[in-house]
């Protein structure tokens, strides 16, 4: 299991091969010899049971919600109900073709049109287009729209997009390729927006501010309010990063807290797996004021405009959470979020009496941030050592280094549906993982050792990476 394995065109035997698929009973087409290949194609000759088991043996070494615990911070990896799956793979779903006449395909509209104002009640918006892909397009969108709401007014010198320093790298990225300058608004000791430094970048030149509330320490901005009402005075528009929703869902909605535009990843709080799952969906919603500038669907009929995203968006992912929203039911959507925080207290109460230390020692909301500096410092265990040696307790390492303003970062999001043995499962193993930093730290450095892959080179994979034979 652990050697590495060969890919399958290296276990090609020339002329082996299973005849399943049976020849045509009509005449080839003859396609031009412009578009005719002049070489046969390098496909591998296997037998069928070698490329079964190959498949197999990928899928075994592939690690994912259903082999174990994943407390990937930021990214929600929850369990995502099979009947959810079962819904989008209804065959009047996968069968609709996205160019069909708008009477031939009314149940896909019902599935758009529920979802989008289910997803208004949630978020306390007017109105959502389904359209984009990612949570970072639909941040991408928001801006477009602050935009043009300000060159709409007459404000186009309103050209800075307040970031708080603890956002997620996507919300800056976002901001700058919409045309905006970033400007960071620092965090205080406790982790949340310091108001102050925040009232000191206020101006006539400010279009908005971008947040995620819980934040990315896993706190909630208490002055949420008090922070709109400021960047309203100053005739910004609020921007509500929604990839932690999971901590509020159903509890508290984004439009009450003054916020005029926001994303939801529905990826990670709605039932579609998230990370290397398939294709995502980060529908944005607005207040009135900026309905006017939402994106068009030229295969809806409707008028020309911009258009985000080919048709009517990730529409499987679209049929996931209406259906994961219809059987939780509004009245239980709440306990998603109850759940979450409650898990995410649990665990850090347990790793907090072990001896870890806490970023900003409070009650969290859905995730949790652990600093390893003085671990580092005394035995020179990194947080990068810990999550590695994770992988050899068949546990999936925690976000690592992010957010970016706390040292030796380990973010955790243990999510709602994992139960109190698996909790205490983690707890139990993170202690081990610490009397072994104490114990044996040069060991940990070279961790982990009963992976296919141990320690890669994360800058060559990212820049160089061979991704073809
Ligand atoms: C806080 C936060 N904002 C934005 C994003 C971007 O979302 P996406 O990965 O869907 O582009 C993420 C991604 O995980 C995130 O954690």
């Amino acid at each position: 299991m652990n050697e590495l394995m060969l890919l399958s065109i290296e276990k090609s035997v020339a002329g082996r091969g299973s005849n399943v698929i049976p020849a045509p009973e009509t005449a080839a087409y003859a396609l031009p010899d412009a578009f005719r290949r002049k070489d046969a194609p390098v496909l591998p000759q296997l037998a069928e049971t070698d490329v079964d088991r190959h498949y197999t043996a990928l899928a075994q070494r592939t690690y994912g919600v259903n082999c174990g615990f994943y407390p990937l911070g930021s990214c929600t990896m929850k369990y995502n109900p099979a009947v959810n799956e079962a819904a989008a793979k209804l065959p009047g779903f996968t069968g609709a073709h996205p160019l069909a006449p708008a009477h031939a395909v009314q149940g896909c509209h019902a599935v758009m049109d529920e979802l989008a104002a289910a997803l208004c009640e949630i978020a306390g918006m007017d109105a959502f287009t389904l359209q984009p892909a990612a949570g970072a397009q639909g941040e991408f969108f928001g801006m477009l729209c602050v935009k043009k709401y300000h060159e709409a007014r007459g404000e186009s010198h309103r050209v800075k997009m307040l970031v708080p320093d603890s956002a997620h790298g996507t919300n800056p990225a976002s901001a700058a390729i919409a045309g905006f300058t970033v400007v960071s608004v620092p965090s205080r000791a406790d982790g949340l927006v310091d108001t102050q430094a925040l009232q000191a970048l206020l101006d006539d030149t400010v279009a908005g501010m971008m947040m995620t509330n819980p934040n990315t320490l896993g706190l909630f901005e208490k002055d949420i309010l008090a922070i709109s009402r400021m960047v309203h005075k100053a005739g910004g528009l609020m921007y509500y990063d929604g990839a932690n929703l999971n901590a509020i869902l159903g509890q508290a909605r984004p439009g009450d807290m003054g916020f005029d535009v926001t994303h939801f990843n529905l990826h990670k709080t709605f039932s579609t797996p998230h990370g290397g799952g398939g294709p995502g969906s980060g529908p944005v919603g607005v207040k009135q004021s900026l309905v006017p500038y939402l994106p068009t669907v030229a295969s809806l009929g409707q008028p020309e405009g911009l258009q985000l995203k080919a048709f009517s968006g990730n529409f499987a992912v679209l049929v996931r959470a209406l259906a994961y929203l219809k059987t939780l039911g509004k009245e239980s959507l709440g306990d998603v979020a109850a759940h979450a925080v409650l898990n995410a207290n649990y665990l850090m109460k347990r790793l907090t009496d072990a001896g870890f230390t806490p970023a900003i020692a409070a009650p969290c909301m859905h995730e949790f941030v652990l600093t390893l500096a003085s671990l580092k410092e005394s035995h020179g265990v990194s947080a990068l050592d810990v999550a590695k040696t994770l992988i050899d307790y068949g546990i999936h390492p925690p976000t690592m280094y992010f957010p970016l303003i706390v040292h030796e970062a380990l973010m955790f999001e243990p999510t709602e549906t994992e139960t109190r043995e698996t909790l205490d499962h983690v707890a139990d193993v993170m202690i081990r993982v610490l009397a072994q930093a104490k114990q044996n730290p040069d060991a940990m450095h070279t961790a982990p050792h009963h992976a296919v892959i141990g320690r890669p080179d994360d800058v060559k994979a990212a820049r160089t990476p061979v991704l073809h034979w």
